[in-house]
């Protein structure tokens, strides 16, 4: 038997490190996908292969947490994750091929666990919601690979859709669809990669989830989400400035995706811009996770006439997303290039993208 399933990248429109703060995030998945071929065979191991490195890595079904190193963790802490949920997983073989850009942002880790894992789901026919699933998923990254991680990331791969965003309540752990389709309206959405890697597993990531939950504490709740409707005033009753920052810019990003929600339901792309663009300030200066590198390439679109731009992801580096009228979009395209090449920076990748479909099946034989 092969089964061959697909997982995709994401971009998050807007509310950013709000998941393990149990806030809001609008993301999408991206038309690139990751894609997982496994036949599963009478053994206690696979051997996973991939298109983007050299040689192969045998992972035993045993696997745990320290044993397999480097991209193929991701596979290996799904196999441990699945089976630590009381699942048996068949040995085989698995070759993965994939679009999404690896170290960009675009969540290429969270495509190759749900593709991993939906692949295995799909050949054993094992009865786990998709919810279920992308806590497995995070579940291999936080404890297998040893990044603190939310779960956006996942939900995004496994239930994006065409022309929607996902508003995901990290509360309830709910995934609603809202129609999200800015090239009926003349919209571009550009993908801006500035190609500067990001680092997750390094301290930044689990520093700023670190003044989180100790801002949450010194206000006697067990999440900011606790106090979301008291208003930023509340944060008036934490000692460390740091901390009234950090948790400022989680307060404020989980109400701007909430009123991107609301200006998405009236077609309003130049408030959605807006409010990217409010977020951008709030990364920049409250939740100190962006780069000058990425500064000026979300300055330098909306100075070139974006409706609004702000970097996508976990920070440090990777992308910006713009909001661009059509007839802006070259316009945009020339100053960012002008602008990162006279600050000696590398040039970056820019494309127009939109929201595409999630996880599932590409195909199964007997
Ligand atoms: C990374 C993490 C997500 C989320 C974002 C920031 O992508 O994997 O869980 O925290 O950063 O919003």
């Amino acid at each position: 038997m092969e089964v061959v399933y697909a997982a995709p990248g994401r971009i998050n429109l807007i509310g950013e490190h709000t998941d393990y703060n149990l806030g809001f995030a609008l993301p999408i998945a991206l038309p690139e996908r990751t894609v997982v071929s496994y036949s599963p065979t009478d053994t206690d191991r696979i051997v996973v292969r991939s298109d983007r490195e050299d040689g192969e890595v045998t992972i035993a079904l045993d696997t745990a947490p320290g044993a397999v190193e480097g991209w193929a963790a991701y596979v290996a802490g799904v196999v441990w994750a699945l089976r630590g949920a009381g699942h048996e997983v068949r040995g085989g073989t698995m070759s993965i091929t994939s679009e999404v850009e690896v170290g960009s942002g675009v969540s290429s880790s969270a495509a190759l666990e749900c593709a991993v894992l939906g692949a295995l789901v799909t050949a054993a026919d094992l009865p786990i919601d998709r919810i279920a699933q992308a806590r497995i998923a995070q579940r291999a990254e936080n404890e297998y690979v040893g990044a603190p991680t939310g779960l956006m990331d996942q939900l995004a791969a496994l239930f994006g859709e065409a022309k929607r965003a996902l508003l995901i309540d990290f509360k309830k752990t709910s995934v609603e669809p809202v129609y999200f389709d800015p090239d009926s309206a003349g919209i571009g959405l550009l993908l801006i990669n500035s190609r500067a890697p990001h680092r997750h597993a390094g301290g930044e990531y689990a520093a700023r989830r670190t003044a989180c939950e100790r801002a949450a504490e010194q206000l006697g709740v067990s999440s900011l989400r606790e106090v979301q409707d008291e208003g930023v005033e509340v944060l008036d009753r934490l000692a460390d400035p740091v901390e009234r920052r950090r948790a400022r810019h989680i307060l404020t990003d989980n109400q701007r995706t909430l009123e991107v929600v609301a200006a998405l339901e009236d077609s309003d792309f130049g408030q959605v811009g807006r409010l990217l663009t409010a977020s951008q300030a709030s990364m920049r200066d409250d939740f100190e996770i962006t780069t000058d590198h990425i500064d000026l390439i979300a300055d330098t679109a909306v100075e070139a006439g974006a409706l609004g731009a702000r970097m996508t992801g976990g920070g440090f580096g990777g992308c910006v997303i713009a909001l661009v009228a059509d007839d802006t979009v070259g316009a945009v395209d020339d100053a960012v290039r002008r602008a990162v090449a006279d600050a000696g920076y590398n040039a970056p990748a820019i494309t127009r993208t939109h929201a595409g479909r999630g996880a599932a099946a590409v195909s199964r034989s007997r």
